[in-house]
């Protein structure tokens, strides 16, 4: 399945994970909490959600609010603090390639989850990054550039998870209910869209990677987007891909 999507990417995980049962709902490696906020939406206020976090997570203040909301810290490298099919459904979102032995991981993620629970596993794959862009050398080189780097808070990174995602859940101990990709799309470059985050995210990346030569062309590419949108032919967009698994039933 394919769908065009602009910021609605947590909106989009939130309704790909069956959930029947009344949750509780679980997100591991939730950030500040926009797939719970998407899930809280799609569920109303009644079903109780799960943040998880390394640190105890910093969530969006309506979610912090809500007394149906448990922020949770914990290490997905460690067995996971929670007992045996605690949990309806899980949702991982931009979060494995974080983890060196992603296996463990999900052995952990099916523990926890009830027999036909499901686990919605989702990436987006850097390298499938696109910029409209008049100099597309010097654009593959700082796309790539950035898919290869791996930040402080990273204990690993890949920037091609996204397509090993059905590699990565057939390995596992779940069945593999649906496979997913979605292109994240954005013709606006509006400050805190997608397009605008991963250009801040591809700077960031040649000056902590010390590309200084790609560093020292930033400024020149930057300005040439901003061409191309005032002419109305700015386009980027970069492909996210998910993974249903499903437990064993019993
Ligand atoms: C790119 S963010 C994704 C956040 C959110 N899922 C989203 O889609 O917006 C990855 C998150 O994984 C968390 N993370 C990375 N390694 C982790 C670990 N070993 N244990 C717990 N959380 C981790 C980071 O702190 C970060 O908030």
């Amino acid at each position: 399945m394919v769908m065009l999507v602009g910021s609605g990417r947590h909106q989009i995980l939130a309704a790909a994970l069956p959930i029947s049962g009344g949750g509780p709902v679980v997100d591991l490696g939730c950030g500040p909490g926009l797939t719970l906020l998407a899930l809280r939406e799609r569920l109303g206020p009644e079903v109780e959600l799960v943040g998880v976090e390394k640190g105890l997570p910093a969530l969006e203040p309506s979610l912090a609010a809500d007394v149906k909301v448990r922020a949770v810290a914990a290490d997905l490298r460690e067995p996971l603090p929670f007992s045996d099919a605690s949990f309806e459904a899980a949702l991982c979102h931009n979060t494995l390639e974080c983890l060196t032995d992603k296996q463990a991981f999900l052995r952990e993620v099916a523990r926890v989850l009830r027999p036909g629970g499901h686990l919605l596993l989702g990436h987006t794959d850097f390298e499938t990054t696109v910029f409209n862009s008049s100099d597309l050398e010097l654009t593959r080189r700082l796309v790539h550039a950035n898919a290869d780097t791996q930040e402080k808070w990273m204990d690993d990174s890949d920037g091609a998870i996204g397509r090993k995602l059905l590699g990565i859940g057939r390995h596992s101990p779940f069945e593999l209910a649906e496979t997913f990709a979605w292109v994240v799309l954005d013709t606006s470059f509006a400050e805190g869209g997608v397009a605008h985050s991963a250009v801040r995210s591809i700077a960031a990346s040649v000056r902590r990677d010390h590309h200084d030569d790609l560093a020292a062309r930033l400024d020149e590419w930057v300005d040439d987007l901003r061409a191309l949108v005032g002419r109305g032919e700015f386009l980027f967009s970069v492909n996210d891909y998910a993974v249903l698994l499903r437990t064993q039933r019993e």
